[in-house]
């Protein structure tokens, strides 16, 4: 049993997107639960969406929790589960806090800027502390709406490396792809098939469940 949680602190980073696809492909081979953790609950209408549309075939189920209910009926909840995903809000929150503290494996999704650079300084403070009262906790970054054009990833990776922060091989490139797919309740795999937008995620699943 795997409990993951997506977080940061900055928003629109692809928390969600990741959260869902991760959720969803998990779905597909065992009971997944996806616990939306934000008040502004983008996980719950993606799962909304999803319940409407009958060509979709394997689905988390999907709850919402706020603040400190996503560690103690999250516990309890994620017992009856194989896997357990936790979309935690942007900001430092109670309810990233929690996710922090139930979660094995936390999954930071960052894009590749100064902006983001400068915006890891607080998530990192709440990681640390997060790590005094769960201290197996594995926190890995995922590079995310990446722009193949640009030279941004590599500033990104010596910044993150300096920060002794375990990165995934797997990036994610920005794609239509993405997202169609959430605004349709869907993954990439449902809508549109781009080809490199299911290999990248594929990839992604594989490296988060080694
Ligand atoms: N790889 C991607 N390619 C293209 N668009 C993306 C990608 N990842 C996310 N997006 C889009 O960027 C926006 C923000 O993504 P998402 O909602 O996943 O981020 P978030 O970190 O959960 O944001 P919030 O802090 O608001 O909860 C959404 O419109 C989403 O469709
Ligand atoms: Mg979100």
């Amino acid at each position: 049993m795997t409990i993951f949680a997506c977080v940061n602190t900055k928003g629109g980073v692809g928390k969600t997107t990741t959260a869902v696809h991760l959720a969803a492909m998990l779905a597909a081979s065992h009971p997944t639960l996806l616990i939306d953790g934000d008040p502004q609950a983008s996980a719950a209408s993606w799962a909304a969406w999803r319940r409407e549309n009958a060509d979709f075939k394997s689905s988390p189920t999907t709850t919402c929790l706020v603040g400190k209910a996503i560690v103690s009926e999250g516990r309890q909840l994620s017992a009856g589960f194989a896997h357990t995903v936790v979309d935690a809000g942007g900001r430092d929150s109670a309810g990233l806090r929690s996710a922090l503290l139930l979660a094995q494996e936390a999954i930071v999704p960052v894009g590749a800027s100064n902006l983001d650079a400068a915006a890891m300084t607080d998530l990192l403070t709440v990681v640390d502390m997060a790590k005094d009262y769960n201290p197996d906790l594995r926190v890995r970054v995922l590079l995310t709406r990446l722009d193949p054009r640009t030279k941004d990833v590599i500033d990104m990776l010596v910044f993150l490396k300096e920060q002794s922060l375990a990165i995934f091989d797997t990036t994610i490139c920005e794609r239509v792809a993405y997202r169609r797919a959430i605004g349709e309740g869907a993954t990439v795999h449902e809508v549109g098939k781009d080809r490199a937008a299911i290999a990248e995620i594929e990839a992604f699943l594989k490296e988060a469940t080694a």
